[in-house]
């Protein structure tokens, strides 16, 4: 079911990416009505927009056409949701204090829809304390955010400040209009295993494809809800509109995790190494004929256990055990010491070709027993734990 998305397109250097995601928007059964701010026209022709969107293109606060056309009131409120892509540190200054001295900002102060920003920077101007009071106060508000992400810059710099790609925005537009049983709801999904580094060019890891918890993802995100992905190196690519956050290890992993304070569930489907190196080397160890290489593990922390045992504590956290002997019964005591709600356990033993397959063979362990879930596609599993998710929640 398509919705009708109120685009306002900020002047940013990203605003030629807003492009795309009208394109992709369309392709996707989505209507756009495009705003262009006087800035955002230095970047992307009204043109262009509006050949895209296949739609005029709005512009002016005093445009008189407009305004016995269609109003700023009412174009602010004739749509499912208005998204501002790109949101520059302009706009967001402007409506966390509430000016409405352009068509963009009057829309966005006269709207009754839901707001979905997705900033965009240069790193300094995101850090800065005014740009991250504004978004305090914008969050505040319950205005959603999608991104920045970090990586290189147009101006030459790095680090976080980069517009989220036009899928990662789609998908926190779906998910702020979809009306499943967890709109609304932020679920974190942790995913693929875990690279620990021996030195600069050889690293433990293990046979994870990130399959079961990239369905996960995709089956929550089909209910509605809110998905940060949280994922290894794994095989299968993210599901398209999730917020995804890729680390390489284990360490990384547990940090990116405990930056989500506002969590409702946590899935955590990543295969985590339980160990790193000790002693990792800063250069490739070489054959130097000093006899073969000592390696000394450390053990990495339990991400799942430290949730479980936070304060940010998600109000139903979800395990896996993995194991390839004593399913139950391990699984069983791995839930109480982890301290999580449920465990998924699987038999991993290489016979049963779950491990890298498509399909599984889980049983859900919670507080009350054991229910055993017969063989099927990771897919289908996915669909079976959402749905639990959803009824768990409601
Ligand atoms: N897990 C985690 N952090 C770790 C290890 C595991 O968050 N360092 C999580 C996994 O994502 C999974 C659950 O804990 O949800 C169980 O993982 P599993 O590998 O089955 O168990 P282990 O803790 O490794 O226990 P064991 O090695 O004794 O089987």
């Amino acid at each position: 079911m398509g919705k009708r998305i109120l685009l306002i397109i900020g002047g940013g250097i990203a605003a030629f990416k807003s492009l795309d995601l009208i394109r992709r928007l369309r392709e996707r059964g989505h209507d756009v009505v495009p705003v262009l701010t006087s800035a955002a026209t230095e970047f992307v022709t009204p043109l262009s927009v509006s050949a895209l969107a296949g739609q005029k293109v709005y512009q002016d606060l005093f445009d008189l056409n407009d305004e016995s056309e269609m109003g700023h009131i009412e174009l602010s409120r004739a749509a499912d949701l208005v998204v501002v892509a790109p949101a520059t540190a302009d706009l967001m200054a402007k409506m966390a204090a509430g000016l409405a001295n352009d068509l963009a900002s009057t829309l966005l102060l006269a709207t009754d829809k839901c707001v979905l920003i997705a900033p965009s920077m240069n790193v300094r101007m995101w850090e800065h304390a005014a740009t991250q009071r504004n978004l305090a106060t914008l969050e505040k508000d319950g205005i959603l955010t999608c991104g920045p992400n970090e990586g290189d810059m147009a101006c030459g710099e790095f680090g976080f400040g980069r517009m989220a790609e036009p899928m990662e925005i789609i998908g926190a537009i779906e998910a702020a209009v979809n009306d499943g049983p967890l709109k609304g709801k932020h679920i974190l999904v942790t995913s693929g295993p875990t690279h620990e580094p021996i030195d600069p060019v050889r690293y433990i890891a293990n046979r994870s494809s990130g399959a079961q918890g990239t369905a996960i993802a995709r089956a929550l995100l089909a209910l509605g809800a809110r998905v940060t992905f949280v994922t290894g190196p794994a095989d299968v690519a993210a599901p398209v509109g999730v917020e995804v956050v890729a680390v390489q290890t284990a360490a990384q992993m547990l940090n990116a995790v405990q930056s989500l304070t506002d969590l409702d569930v946590g899935v955590f489907a990543a295969a985590v190494a339980d160990w790193r190196m000790a002693n990792a080397s800063d250069q490739k160890i070489k054959k130097d004929g000093n006899g073969l290489p000592v390696l000394e593990f450390a053990e990495n922390p339990d991400i799942l256990a430290t949730v479980c045992g936070s304060d940010n504590r998600p109000k139903l956290v979800v395990g896996f055990a993995a194991e390839t002997q004593n399913v139950i019964e391990n699984a069983t005591a791995k839930r109480k010491r982890k301290g999580c709600d449920w465990i998924i356990a699987n038999d991993v033993s290489p016979a049963t070709g779950i491990m890298g397959g498509a399909e599984n063979d889980v049983t859900l362990i919670s507080a009350t027993g054991a229910e055993d879930w017969p063989r099927m596609g990771k897919d289908q599993v996915a669909q079976k734990l959402a749905a639990r998710i959803a009824e768990a929640l409601s």
